[in-house]
C-alpha cells in the first residue's frame, strides 16, 4: 500500500496549543474544563450499567531514554483498554494518543475512536504522554528531566507501547494500528504514521498543528474572521462591537489611576492594575477569552460560545457606546462562573511562581511541561485558532484531508451529540468512509486478494 495515510483534519476554527502567561492559561483552563466534562459525561442519555464499568489504568514500564541503550532508568506510563467491541485478535487496534494533558477512561469509551470502534470491531487503548497527569518520571519536572520530554519521546513511547500491548494483550500480529489524536496529539498520530508505518497502519489527526511557526498571528486572523461568521452566530457587527470593547478597556488602562481602579472592580479582576506587565496580561486574558469562545464553540462545558458572546457584545441596552464594553464584562463573569473562579486572575508574578514549581500536581493540566515542550519544540508560546498550521488540502491519494466548516477545535474527536451540525455529522461520516477503504484494502492484502 502507497506510504503515509496520516489523515490531516482541520476543524476551521481550531487550536489547542497555549503558551504560559495567565491569558494562556485561562485558556488552558478553560480546554481542560471540557475535557473534563466530556470525560465525566455519560455516553448517551441512558447511562445504564454500562457507564459503571468504566475500564481499569493499565502501567506500562517504559525507557526514560529510549535514545541511549546504556540508560537503564524507566518511569510508568498509564493506559486504558476498552475490549467490549473487540471481535477478534485479528480485528484493528484503535490507539487514542494523549498529548499535552492527563488522559482518562473517557478516551477509549467516548468521543469519535469509541464510537467507531463497533463497525470494526477494534480494540481501544488509551495512551497518556509521558510527563503529563500520573506518567510523570521518578524525579518530577525539574528542568534536567524535562529534556526527557520531546515529541520525538513520545513517539518512541508509542512504538514500544505498540509492541508490548500487542503482546500483553494477545493482539494477532496482522492486526491493523490506527493512530488518533487531536490537537498535539493529532500532530503525533501523523508523525506516527509517518514515521512508523510498518507499524502504524493509518492516523486520524484531528486539528493537528504540525507546521511550525514561529510568529503565529494567523491566530488572531481566524478568531476575527469566527466572530463574523453567521454560522455560528457571528456577523461583521459582532466584530466591531468586540473591538469597541477592547478599545475602550485600553482606554481605561490608559486613562490614570482611578480610572484603573473602576476597571478593576468593573471587571472583576484579582488585582491590581498598577504594574505595566499586569495590563498587558489582563488584556491577554480579555482575548484568551474571546479565542477560547470561538476555540470551543460549539462544545459541551464550554461556558461561552460565539453566538453567547456576540450576544453579550451587542446587547442594545440603551444605545450606548458602552454597551460592547458591558458586554464583555458580562462575558467575563460568565466564564469565572463556568470556571468557578471567584476573580480574573492576570498576575504575571503569580503565573511564574506557579511554572516554577516542579513538583506534579495530580490534577494538573501540565503548565510547565508545556511550556517546555512549546519552548524547546514548537515556538506557539505567543498564545495565539490553529488550522493555518495544519494540512487542509490532501497531499496525495493516501493522504487526504479534511476541513469540516464552522467546527471548532478537535470537534470531531468529540462524542456525537443531538445538538452536531449537519457539517460535523458529514466531517465524522467521511472519516469513517476513508477508514472503511483504507481497513477493507488491508484485509484483501492480508487475504492475499
Ligand atoms: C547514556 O546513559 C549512560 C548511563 O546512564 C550515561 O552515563 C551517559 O552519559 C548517557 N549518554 C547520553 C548521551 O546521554
Ligand atoms: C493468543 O491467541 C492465540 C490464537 O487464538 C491462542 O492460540 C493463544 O493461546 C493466545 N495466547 C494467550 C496468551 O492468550
Ligand atoms: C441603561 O442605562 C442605565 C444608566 O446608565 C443603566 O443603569 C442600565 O443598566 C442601562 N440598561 C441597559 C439594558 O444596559
Amino acid at each position: 500500500m502507497a506510504a503515509g495515510r496520516a489523515l490531516g483534519l482541520g476543524p476551521l476554527l481550531l487550536l489547542s496549543l497555549w503558551g504560559a502567561s495567565a491569558p494562556a492559561s485561562l485558556l488552558r483552563r478553560l480546554g481542560e474544563h471540557v475535557r473534563r466534562l466530556r470525560d465525566s459525561s455519560s455516553p448517551g442519555p441512558n447511562p445504564g450499567p454500562a457507564a459503571a464499568a468504566l475500564p481499569a489504568e493499565g502501567w506500562l514500564q517504559q525507557a526514560l531514554d529510549p535514545f541511549n541503550a546504556s540508560d537503564g532508568r524507566s518511569f510508568l506510563q498509564r493506559y486504558w483498554v476498552n475490549d467490549r467491541h473487540w471481535a477478534s485478535r485479528d480485528g484493528p487496534v484503535f490507539l487514542h494518543l494523549g498529548g499535552e494533558g492527563s488522559l482518562g477512561p473517557g478516551a477509549v469509551m467516548r468521543g469519535h475512536p469509541a464510537a467507531l470502534a463497533p463497525a470494526w470491531g477494534a480494540l481501544v487503548i488509551g495512551l497518556e504522554h509521558r510527563f503529563y497527569g500520573l506518567s510523570i518520571p521518578a524525579g518530577g519536572l525539574d528542568t534536567a528531566q524535562l529534556r526527557f520530554l520531546s515529541s520525538r519521546h513520545a513517539l518512541a513511547d508509542v512504538v514500544s507501547a505498540r509492541l508490548a500491548l500487542s503482546r500483553l494483550l494477545n493482539v494477532s500480529s496482522s492486526s491493523p494500528w490506527v493512530c488518533f489524536g487531536g490537537s498535539y496529539a493529532g500532530s503525533l498520530a501523523a508523525w506516527a504514521r509517518l514515521k512508523f508505518p510498518h507499524l502504524i497502519f493509518a492516523a486520524v489527526a484531528s486539528s493537528a498543528p504540525v507546521r511550525a511557526v514561529l510568529d503565529f498571528s494567523a491566530y488572531n486572523e481566524v478568531v476575527s474572521r469566527s466572530l463574523t461568521s453567521t454560522a455560528i452566530g457571528g456577523s461583521p457587527e459582532c466584530w466591531a462591537a468586540a473591538s469597541s470593547a477592547f478599545a475602550e478597556v485600553a482606554r481605561r488602562l490608559r486613562a490614570g489611576e482611578a480610572a484603573r481602579a473602576a476597571l478593576r472592580a468593573e471587571l472583576g479582576a484579582c488585582a491590581s492594575l498598577d504594574r505595566a506587565e499586569d495590563r498587558a496580561e489582563l488584556l491577554g486574558a480579555l482575548q484568551a477569552l474571546v479565542g477560547g469562545a470561538v476555540q470551543y464553540d460549539g462544545q459541551a462545558g464550554a461556558p461561552l460560545s460565539v453566538r453567547r458572546l456576540c450576544g453579550l457584545l451587542q446587547a442594545r441596552g440603551n444605545g450606548s457606546r458602552l454597551a460592547p464594553y458591558r458586554g464583555l464584562r458580562q462575558a467575563v463573569q460568565v466564564v469565572l462562573h463556568g470556571l468557578g473562579q471567584k476573580c480574573l486572575s492576570f498576575s504575571r508574578a503569580e503565573t511564574v511562581a506557579q511554572l516554577r514549581v516542579t513538583e506534579p500536581q495530580v490534577s494538573s493540566v501540565g503548565d510547565r511541561q508545556w511550556l517546555y515542550q512549546t519552548c524547546t519544540e514548537f515556538g506557539f508560546w505567543d498564545a495565539d485558532p490553529w488550522h493555518v498550521l495544519s494540512v487542509t488540502q490532501a497531499l496525495g491519494p493516501s493522504v487526504s484531508a479534511l476541513l469540516i466548516p464552522s467546527a471548532s477545535h478537535c470537534l470531531d474527536m468529540a462524542p456525537e451529540r443531538p445538538s452536531d451540525s449537519p457539517n460535523l455529522r458529514l466531517g465524522r461520516q467521511s472519516i469513517f468512509q476513508q477508514l472503511r477503504t483504507w481497513l477493507r484494502v488491508d484485509t484483501r492484502i492480508r487475504a492475499g486478494l
